[in-house]
């Protein structure tokens, strides 16, 4: 598959099976990821591959808990209390991403940062430093598809930072911006979910023509 098809089949992946992964495939995509460009070389990232059975399951845990956290917040409840809500929530993380425990491998994007420029330019490095590890996890989501291997884009951990920066050691300095399990899906996704594919906004009304205001004809 070259990198036009892959670019265009790959898709969020949220079932996977128990196949485990070569360590020569895995190292080849690591490679592929840190080939991404950099701001100014500065490289402020670490990739954290998370394959010891005990953590991968702690891991799926903190994901599954923290999706559901996102779900009970981002959702809206409608008319059930709250209570209720959590429960939908709960139970909706645990059917939607349960799969989540048979991941052979889970890949933590990190931003590192190496404060090259001067204090007064610290949220422009930040900017750049956080647009470079998402170079490389794009890279490594491009390149699974290529290989065959489902990845989603996930900050689910955000909703349960203390515990996922116990489980992997981190620094304080450290940021945790995106992870992804990482496998070989039951299936692929064919398209986005109809609800996601409904508000997909028409390319061109996202591409401005020499200026801002001037819809891509
Ligand atoms: C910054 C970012 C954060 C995301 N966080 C999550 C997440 O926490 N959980 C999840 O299941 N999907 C997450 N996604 C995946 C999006 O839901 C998905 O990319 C979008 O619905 C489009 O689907 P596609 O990736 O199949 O094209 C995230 C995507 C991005 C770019």
């Amino acid at each position: 598959m070259d990198a036009l098809e892959a670019i265009r089949k790959r898709r969020s992946v949220r079932r996977y099976s128990e196949r485990p992964i070569d360590d020569k495939d895995l190292d080849k995509l690591l490679r592929l990821a840190l080939l991404a460009p950099t701001g100014g070389m500065a490289q402020a990232w670490s990739l954290v591959v998370v394959r010891d059975p005990e953590k991968r399951a702690a891991l799926a845990e903190i994901v599954i808990k923290g999706g559901a956290e996102y779900f009970r917040t981002v959702r809206p409840a409608g008319d059930k209390t709250p209570e209720e809500h959590a429960q939908w929530a709960s139970d909706y993380a645990a059917q939607m991403l349960g799969s989540y425990h048979d991941v052979p491998v889970w890949i933590a994007g990190l931003m590192v940062p190496r404060n090259v420029f001067p204090a007064d330019q610290a949220k422009w490095e930040r900017d750049a430093d956080i647009t470079s590890i998402a170079f490389a996890m794009e890279n490594l989501f491009v390149a699974a598809r290529a290989m065959g291997l489902g990845t989603v884009p996930t900050v689910f951990h955000w909703y349960a930072e203390d515990e996922f920066r116990a489980l992997l050691n981190l620094p304080d300095e450290v940021e945790i911006p995106i992870i992804t399990p990482l496998g070989y899906p039951d299936e692929w996704p064919e398209g986005l979910p109809p609800a996601l594919a409904k508000i997909r906004r028409p390319w061109r009304t996202l591409v401005h023509d020499d200026e801002w205001g001037s819809p891509r004809a």
